[in-house]
């Protein structure tokens, strides 16, 4: 189990890799997004393996390094790469990036994923502001001891995502012609797809997409009071919907179509963003 004296030791080695780079923001870049990394301004890259107590990425599409630099005027770290659940790593340790970014003075958090339209109005290529998340009885990352340094022990989840980025990000994204929906996200562990029938029970949840990531670091930014964005690239239709299986490979294709467009958004978005 992870002290709090590991989240510091780990937040000055990765300070000291990057001599001495203050982030502001984290960005996390989900499936086929990796490639906002290219915006960055004289990018430092440090591989996850370099920091202390960090696992490393083993999902496809996935680098596995931290980039910081200065994208729209403002100092980012980026993780190429995200930790899941569903490679096997613990809670504490797929969230371990967000708490270091927390003791490295990180407030606010831009967080990007692939998923699975379930929202029969959606279509493949689009892209959903997450307002809210349901992840009922998936894994929890802030089960066990609480770390007070970090939040309270039973930290409110009534509004995750910040109004006023969404705001923000939807007018950016407009400007360009975008179609922006705002829907709900639900969180699966993974590594299979969902069938079918659990896709129909989403539905009549109240979800609009669904997903393996996202959720568990949210929760974790927000029990350490940090400002969320989540953006969802909408790369296929989710179980049942269309009669076709779903894949990896298409996933990955469908993040890589429109990685340009959205990284354009988020360089703009962080330009404008206070
Ligand atoms: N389900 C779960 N996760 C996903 C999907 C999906 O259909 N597409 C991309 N990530």
């Amino acid at each position: 189990m992870l002290t709090y004296n590991d989240y510091a030791e780990s937040a000055s080695a990765l300070c000291r890799k990057l001599g001495g780079f203050c982030p502001e923001v984290l960005i996390i870049l989900g499936s086929g997004l990796g490639n906002l990394g290219d915006r960055l301004k004289d990018p430092v890259a440090v591989p996850y393996s370099e920091v202390p107590h960090m696992k490393y990425s083993t999902a496809p599409g996935h680098k596995g390094r931290f980039l910081a630099g200065v994208l729209g005027g403002k100092n980012v770290l980026m993780m190429q790469g995200r930790l899941h659940f569903y490679e096997g790593w613990a809670a504490e340790d797929a969230v371990f990036p967000i708490r270091l970014a927390k003791l490295m003075g990180v407030e606010k958090l831009i967080v990007t994923n692939a998923a699975g339209g379930i929202n029969t109005e959606y279509k493949p290529g689009e892209l959903m502001l997450i307002s809210d998340f349901i992840k009922l009885n998936a894994v929890n990352p802030l089960i066990g001891p609480n770390m007070e340094e970090f939040g309270p022990r039973f930290p409110d989840m009534s509004k995750v995502f910040d109004r006023e980025y969404m705001g923000l990000f939807r007018s950016v994204a407009e400007a360009h012609g975008e179609r922006v929906h705002e829907g709900v996200y639900f969180y699966c562990t993974g590594p299979q797809y969902e069938t079918p029938a659990e896709i129909r029970a989403m539905r009549i949840l109240g979800a609009d997409a669904v997903g393996m990531s996202t959720v568990p670091e949210c929760i974790a930014a927000r029990h350490c009071g940090m400002r969320i964005l989540g953006i969802t690239l909408v790369t296929n239709m989710a179980a049942g919907i269309l009669d076709k299986p779903l894949s990896g490979e298409e996933v990955i294709e469908a993040g890589n179509a429109a990685s340009e467009r959205l990284s354009g958004y988020v360089a703009e978005f962080l330009g404008a963003m206070e």
